[in-house]
């Protein structure tokens, strides 16, 4: 029996014996970098004539992996062959289904370091960043370990004479699981462990920009003891394969964390019945946010700003959460905004390998691209307090940069950016705050930094996010404490993380039998 769970703590990098072993792994890996990844279906390893470079994004000359492309065909074939593995795996214990995951997380656990070095090297993640997803996959395997064991024992059901009534889970079929670059470890870890867990076969179509990670744990997974057959690790460009993918007729459900535009995409072509479906495909989407931190005149400044700088910056803004708007109540707004400026002015940029540094790059080109897009209009939708410098000579780097004065209307406030741009809105008062913070078709993440007790309590009842925070960060939200997912169109509130995720790969089945 497994003890309850709690939270991986994280690594303190201010020791120096933890430095070191952060930049042994750091070098080991190098020994493997330019290795071959295969698509794996079936347990069968199929190297197809179409290869793919993933790069190091501060480093765009290096190359960490030469990972192979699947086409429609093989992408077909992996569902029919995650289809039969789920009449095998969905008869196992959840028990045993569970031990893998606790396996796993312990063979995770022990290698942390190499992990969160991967992490470094194909994410741009700066050392505490990378340690951050590393403990985070661990939790979600932990977390959903337990999750399947609670949920797949019978229910409670009121009794009736005469009746023996029994309640289960029971999961759902073959899945299809896209996550996003930005959490390579964790969220994609979640995302496979969770299905699998539940007693589904998944294809894994990893994200384009970060599928060594990916494909890493996948093997981790085996050496774990899950069969083979149970994820098939499918990497290819979403264009080519992802439709066929979603329509095919075996799919049963479809998990993905990424942008608004392909998940509504995905919600579309997965109503749509194709011949041969006997089911109504299930989308879980987790997608974007235009996260903000209000604050109040009564509120402590030095500790708002640092939120928003933590919020905004930590890992150049590319989390669904990050704050990329802060609205500032008028009467603090100079304040907030010069504070936050002079601790943004402090911040490290560069070589996420080294210790120390506090903003690496942004994970590829067309990244850059969009962001210098926003970053040029919105110097003329409103004042440059810091920032707005590019440079794609080694790597993709993109300075924190902040914008003041802008209305709320403007793209640089309304539209998903995913890089270190924050947009300062000024507010008349506490309400015109929360009427702009909730004025995005967003609904993801928010916080409030306020002392007075009716403020947090308007913003409770009205501030419109999945996830708010009062008097801290607006992101970082811990495996089974912040069940995190977002409403509008962030998602659809799936709470990873917390007691109604595993529930969304499974049904209920009730049997009923007169005694
Ligand atoms: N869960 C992450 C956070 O809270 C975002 O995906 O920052």
């Amino acid at each position: 029996m497994m003890g309850p769970f709690s939270n991986e703590p994280m690594t303190d990098f201010s020791l120096a014996d933890n430095r070191r072993l952060l930049e042994s792994a750091l070098d080991d890996i190098k020994r493997s970098y330019g290795q071959l990844y295969p698509l794996l279906i079936g347990g069968r390893e199929i190297i197809p004539e179409s290869m793919k470079q993933s790069i190091n994004p501060a480093r765009h000359g290096e190359t960490l992996g030469i990972v192979a492309q699947a086409d429609r065909k093989r992408a077909a074939e992996a569902v029919d062959i995650a289809a039969a593995a789920f009449e095998r795996w969905k008869r196992v214990d959840p028990a045993a289904r569970a031990r893998t995951l606790y396996k796993a997380a312990a063979l995770l656990r022990r290698r942390k370091h190499e992990f969160s070095a991967w992490l470094v090297a194909e994410a741009g993640k700066t050392w505490v960043e990378a340690d951050v997803d590393t403990a985070e996959a661990i939790d979600f395997l932990e977390y959903y370990g337990r999750e399947a064991e609670r949920l797949c024992a019978p229910q409670p059901l009121v009794r009736i004479p005469g009746e023996d009534n029994e309640w289960t889970y029971v999961p759902l079929g073959v899945g299809i699981v896209i996550p996003p670059w930005n959490f390579p470890l964790a969220i994609m870890a979640g995302m496979t462990a969770s299905a699998v867990v539940a007693g589904n076969t998944v294809v894994l179509k990893p994200a384009s920009a970060t599928p060594v990670i990916a494909a890493r744990f996948v093997r981790l997974m085996h050496e774990a003891g899950l069969p083979e057959d149970v994820i098939q690790f499918v990497p290819g460009s979403g264009g080519e394969i992802g439709d066929s993918l979603i329509d095919h007729p075996l799919t049963r459900f479809v998990s993905f964390t990424g942008s608004m535009e392909v998940g509504l995409r995905i919600v579309e072509r997965a109503a749509r019945l194709q011949p041969g479906q006997r089911w109504i495909k299930r989308v879980i989407a987790e997608l974007g946010g235009k996260d903000a931190i209000v604050v109040d005149r009564d509120a402590d400044l030095v500790a708002a700003s640092q939120g928003i700088v933590q919020s905004a910056f930590g890992y150049a803004g590319q989390k669904c959460s990050a704050c990329s708007r802060a609205i500032i109540h008028a009467d603090v707004y100079d304040e907030v905004t010069e504070r936050v400026t002079a601790l943004t002015r402090r911040l490290t940029i560069g070589d996420p390998a080294l210790y120390g540094t506090d903003v690496g790059p942004v994970i590829d080109r067309a990244a850059y691209n969009k962001i210098r897009q926003y970053v040029t209009a919105g110097k003329q939708q409103g004042r440059l307090l810091i920032g707005g410098g590019m440079d794609d000579g080694a790597g993709y780097f993109v300075e924190p940069t902040i914008i003041a004065d802008v209305d709320s209307q403007a793209t640089l406030a309304q539209d998903e950016i995913f890089g270190p741009v924050l947009a300062c809105i000024r507010a008349d008062d506490f309400g015109h705050a929360l009427a702009i913070a909730n004025d995005t078709p967003y609904g993801l993440t928010g916080s409030v930094y306020s002392n007075r007790r009716e403020r947090l309590e308007l913003a409770r009842d009205l501030f419109h996010v999945g996830n708010l925070y009062f008097n801290r960060k607006c992101t970082g939200a811990l495996v089974g404490v912040h069940p995190f997912g977002g409403f509008n169109l962030s998602g659809t509130d799936s709470k990873a993380g917390g007691p109604d995720y595993l529930i969304q790969f499974m049904q209920g089945k009730v049997v009923s039998e007169r005694m």
